[in-house]
């Protein structure tokens, strides 16, 4: 509901600042020590030096702005296909809250650069440490029931689903929320994985609340 409103309050601030000339800087955010900090974490294990849209210094960015604030305002960058919130899910590589009104915000202030002796000249990506290898251990049509124990580190969608909530009905009834899908398109080629292992019994259901196929991860058994 908040997020309503501070998106609305966002648009509207949008609308009246159109009107008002060019340049004119109405923030304190500054790309040097705000933004470029959030696209590092964010942005650029993508919009790298390389990609077709680097977003690594201030300088290609900023042809960007109106366009990143729409991007990122309306969850389409970075591409996530997820429900923040639903299910336990690290890393999760959506924007908080925080950093989606931020970048919006420093958009419509004018997207100013600050000093750049306040931040790196060009930003990369944190090198994260390389997962363990997991493997797909079972495909599921919707909805299945499981013939064995199994400990489940992850989901990867094998369809497009434009909403489908995937849980986990144990045998003693307890539900656990896995993934709830949103908006996910197969070219995002995406596993999340669980912050912890899940260890689903036998018997338990797993079922997603419409259709869309998709695989549960485990460790993989090789060495
Ligand atoms: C998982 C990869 C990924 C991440 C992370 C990501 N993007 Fe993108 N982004 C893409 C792809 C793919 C495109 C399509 C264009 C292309 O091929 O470069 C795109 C396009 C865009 C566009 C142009 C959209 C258009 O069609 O006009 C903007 C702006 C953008 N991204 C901003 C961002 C910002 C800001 C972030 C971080 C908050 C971000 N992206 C994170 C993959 C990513």
């Amino acid at each position: 509901m908040t997020l309503r409103v501070n998106r609305l309050t966002i648009l509207c601030a949008a609308a009246a600042m159109r009107l008002a000339a060019h340049d004119v800087i109405t923030t304190k955010l500054t790309w040097s020590r705000d933004i470029s900090r959030v696209f590092a974490r964010r942005c650029v294990s993508c919009h790298g030096a390389g990609a077709s849209i680097p977003l690594t210094t201030y300088e290609q960015a900023r042809p960007w702005a109106v366009d990143i604030k729409e991007q990122v305002l309306s969850r389409a960058m970075p591409p996530w296909g997820a429900v923040k919130g639903f299910g336990d899910l690290s890393p999760d590589r959506a924007l908080s809250q925080e950093e989606m009104l931020m970048i919006a915000a420093w958009v419509i202030g004018g997207a100013p650069e600050g000093d750049p002796a306040l931040g790196p000249k060009s930003i990369v990506a944190p090198s994260g440490k390389a997962a363990a290898p997991q493997r797909r251990a079972i495909e599921i049509d919707g909805e299945t029931t499981l013939a064995h124990a199994m400990v489940a580190t992850g989901l990867c969608p094998l369809t497009a689903a434009e909403s489908s909530k995937i849980t986990a009905l144990l045998p003693d009834g307890s539900v656990i929320p896995l993934v709830w899908l949103y908006k996910y398109d197969p070219a995002m080629k995406l596993t999340y994985s669980f912050a912890r292992p899940i260890a689903l019994p036998a018997g338990t259901k797993i079922r997603a609340s419409s259709p869309v196929r998709f695989a549960l991860t485990a460790p993989s058994r090789e060495r």
